[in-house]
This record gives C-alpha cells, sequence and structure tokens, in this order.
C-alpha cells in the first residue's frame, strides 16, 4: 500500500506541483478545496478524477482553515500518514486589506490541523508539513538568513504566519508530533497567481510584446528577493518528512534579485533592451534596444511589424503605480539554506533565468490564445489588479 496525503491548499501554485510529485511516487493525494461559485480546479485539472471512477489516487474534498469541524472530520476519513497545510491567503498586499481574515486562516488554521491530529490521536502516525515563510524574516536582521535568524515580520500576513511558525514548534514539543516548518522563500512558477510580482510582470511582458497591453504599472522596483522554482521548493517538503525527526528548514536559492532586474531580464528574454530612468514614482523604463533575430526566434515573426511601430511611437513600458506599494516593505530576502542542503541533500535546479524564461514562454503562449480569440471576434477578460 501506498502511502496517503493530504494536501490543504492544493488548488494553489504549490498544491498543485506537490500533488503531481507524490502521485509521481505511489501516494493516494487527498486534497482540501474551498467552495467557489466558479470552477477552482483549474491548477490540478491534469490530475484530476472523475468521482464516478473507483480506486481514485487523486481525490478532492471541500473544506476551509477556518471549520475546525471540517478539518477535523476529514482528517479522520483520510487517516493522512502525511498533512502539508498549504492553505493560506498568501498575498502579504492584501493581508493589510484583510488582516483579521488572514490571521484567522494563517495562524489559526494551522492550530485547528495540529488540534485535529491531537485530539484524533493521529500523533504517532501523521506527519506535519507547515507552510512556514522567509515573510517572518521582514525586516531582517541579518543577510543572508538562516533557521537561526531573528524573525520580524512586517505584515498581518507575515505576524499570522508567525504564530503559526511557534504552534507548530510547540505542538511538536509538547506532544512529540513529528511536524515540521519548511521556511521557504519566493517560489515561483508559470501557474504562479497572476497578482504576485514575478507572474505580473512575465504575463504583462508577454501582453506589451503581442501589443495587448501598453504598459506595466508597478511597485516598488528596489525590493530584492530570493526567487526560485516551485517545482524545486515541493520537492523539499516531501524531504522534510521523510526524515527520522522533524525540524525546521529555510529552503532558498542563495541569490537575491531586484524587482527591477527581474523585469529586464524577462525583456531581455524575448530580445529587447530596456533603460530605466527617473527616480521613485517618477521611475520609468523604456525599450532602447530590439535584436530583432532573437525576437523572431523566442516570440515569432508576424509580431515584429508591431513592436517595430509600438517603439518608435512610445518606447515607454514600464511606470511606477504608488498603490502597489505596501504600508511597510520587506526590503530584501536572502537565504541560506546550507542545512537543508546538507541534510535533506536538497538543491534548486533551476537559476533565475531558466525560472524566467519557462514563466514567459508559458505567457508568451497564453496570451497568444488571447490574441487569436480577439481576432477572430470574441472578448477576452481584461483582468486588471
Ligand atoms: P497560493 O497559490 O495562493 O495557494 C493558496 C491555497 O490556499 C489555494 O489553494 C487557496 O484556495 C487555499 N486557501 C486560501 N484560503 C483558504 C482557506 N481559508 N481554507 C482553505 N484553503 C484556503 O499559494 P502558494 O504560493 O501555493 O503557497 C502555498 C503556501 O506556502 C501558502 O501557505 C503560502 O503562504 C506559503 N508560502 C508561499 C511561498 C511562495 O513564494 N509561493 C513562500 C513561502 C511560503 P483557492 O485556490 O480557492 O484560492
Ligand atoms: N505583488 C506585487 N505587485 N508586488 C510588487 C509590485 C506589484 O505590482 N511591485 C513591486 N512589488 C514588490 C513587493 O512590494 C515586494 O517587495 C516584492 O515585489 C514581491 O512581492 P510579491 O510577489 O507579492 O511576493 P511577497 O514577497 O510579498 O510574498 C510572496 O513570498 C513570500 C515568501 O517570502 C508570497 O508568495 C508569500 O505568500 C510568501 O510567504
Amino acid at each position: 500500500m501506498g502511502k496517503i496525503a493530504l494536501i490543504s491548499g492544493v488548488t494553489g501554485q504549490d498544491g498543485a506541483y506537490l500533488a503531481e510529485f507524490l502521485l509521481k511516487k505511489g501516494y493516494t493525494v487527498h486534497g482540501i478545496k474551498r467552495r467557489s461559485s466558479l470552477f477552482n480546479t483549474d491548477r490540478v485539472d491534469h490530475l484530476y478524477q472523475d468521482p464516478h471512477i473507483e480506486n481514485r489516487e487523486f481525490i478532492l474534498h471541500y473544506g476551509d482553515l477556518t471549520d475546525s469541524m471540517n478539518l477535523t472530520r476529514i482528517i479522520n476519513d483520510v487517516q493522512p500518514d502525511e498533512i502539508y497545510n498549504l492553505a493560506a491567503m498568501s498575498h502579504v498586499k492584501v493581508s493589510f486589506d484583510i488582516p483579521e481574515y488572514t490571521a484567522n486562516t494563517d495562524g489559526l488554521g494551522t492550530l485547528r490541523i495540529l488540534e485535529a491530529v491531537r485530539l484524533l490521536g493521529l500523533t504517532q502516525k501523521t506527519k506535519i508539513y507547515q507552510a512556514s515563510t522567509s515573510e517572518l524574516f521582514g525586516a531582517a536582521r541579518e543577510v543572508p538568513q538562516t533557521e537561526n535568524t531573528p524573525f520580524y515580520p512586517r505584515s498581518p500576513y507575515g505576524v499570522a504566519k508567525l504564530y503559526a511558525y511557534w504552534i507548530t514548534v510547540n505542538y511538536r514539543e509538547a506532544y512529540g508530533l513529528h511536524a515540521s516548518n519548511g521556511i521557504l522563500f519566493n517560489h515561483e512558477s508559470p501557474i504562479r497567481g497572476e497578482t504576485f510580482v514575478t507572474r505580473k510582470i512575465t504575463r504583462a511582458v508577454a501582453r506589451i510584446v503581442l501589443g495587448l497591453q501598453d504598459v506595466l504599472f508597478i511597485g516598488n522596483l528596489s525590493s530584492k528577493r530570493d526567487w526560485g522554482h516551485a517545482k524545486d521548493f515541493v520537492k523539499a517538503m516531501y524531504l522534510m518528512l521523510q526524515q527520522e525527526k522533524p525540524d525546521d528548514y529555510v529552503i532558498a536559492t542563495g541569490v537575491t534579485t531586484e524587482v527591477r532586474e527581474f523585469i529586464r531580464k524577462t525583456f531581455k528574454a524575448l530580445g529587447i533592451d530596456i533603460e530605466f530612468t527617473g527616480k521613485n514614482e517618477e521611475e520609468i523604463a523604456v525599450i532602447v534596444n530590439l535584436n530583432e533575430e532573437l525576437f523572431i526566434e523566442k516570440t515569432g515573426k508576424e509580431f515584429l511589424k508591431k513592436i517595430r511601430k509600438r517603439i518608435s511611437a512610445n518606447p515607454v513600458v514600464v511606470k511606477v503605480d504608488i498603490n502597489y506599494y505596501r504600508p511597510t516593505e520587506v526590503d530584501i530576502l536572502l537565504g541560506d539554506s546550507s542545512k537543508a542542503r546538507k541534510k535533506l541533500s536538497w538543491k534548486p535546479e533551476y537559476n533565475l533565468d531558466e525560472l524566467i524564461y519557462d514563466m514567459i514562454s508559458s505567457d508568451l503562449i497564453l496570451m497568444k490564445k488571447e490574441s487569436h480569440i480577439r481576432k477572430g471576434g470574441y472578448n477576452t477578460f481584461n483582468y486588471f489588479e
């Protein structure tokens, strides 16, 4: 018999990659999805099985991290060997708008899962992974950050996750649970939520080169993040639960990059050089050079005329909008994952350029589809944020 895993947040970026990874390892994977007025299972559609099939390996349950009874019932029904608690209101900026909901889901939600495992008498059977975050370091006391760097969260999200981190440690120490915190630095992918900065950038660049959008409006260009690929990072979650003893691990690439540089690299991947000028909210970026050969190779010959015309009419492609600034910012995150590399034998396979290329290639395909739909006379969504 293969192992049984339960993933909360299975419809999210990490949940989808982790479910796929565990299914390939022979697990039966149960996931918790929220009720929504629209289908919300796009990211796991390729794994989804018709509920009428017998002996399914991938099973979804309606649930919510704010509902203790529901969580307790699901855990009792599933009797999981491993729980991956990935569900969260995961957007830092939005957590300033809905702080109480964020605390309830991201903080107390973790307690609800730990307590359910304890009450159901599963402390010796069920191992738990808690999705902790580099946002705990916040106004970082040192660079790079390790498992020993003091925490200083800078958002309602970070503070809620601080509670979740410590309640996980407390249940481990108090009740002997195999519960581990993965302190994961930012990780991205082609299925990253569209309102996180990397995906916002790769989508916008794809739209700009295809003539579907004029400008990328962006917030703080100077913040620095240690960006990795989600595919690499979900492997670390699994490895933590295969250890004899539970523990807490930093998972990071060890390279930090400015938002500004991420934008520059994304345009560059398609043969476009941009230059930033101006300061603070007056800062803009303009196209200064087009490598036509590379542009045609990556984007397609049919879009060359359009981009040439665009550059001569108006080369400004990035503008700052202070509405995307946060009340308190995390300026720099850079992780030192030596412990994970040594104890878990984990290391990332993607570097930043490969990550960007994966994301922009995928968004180009998506936006070309949109372009075709529009040419066919149909409407597409705008999804302004
Ligand atoms: P994500 O794409 O935003 O996915 C979050 C998941 O949680 C979604 O499935 C969402 O459901 C679900 N969810 C939200 N509120 C819920 C609730 N009240 N009850 C049940 N489910 C709920 O996030 P992610 O990037 O995959 O991140 C996974 C976890 O790792 C999160 O806990 C995040 O805070 C943490 N983390 C992420 C990063 C990163 O860089 N990606 C780094 C460190 C830590 P819907 O699909 O219905 O919205
Ligand atoms: N989202 C967004 N949108 N961020 C922007 C923008 C913008 O238009 N312009 C600049 N930024 C800056 C933010 O101010 C922040 O400094 C940085 O880009 C990264 O923002 P996000 O991509 O939203 O991610 P995050 O670092 O705040 O949080 C993500 O990583 C955490 C791990 O460190 C999320 O995935 C969290 O759930 C995760 O815990």
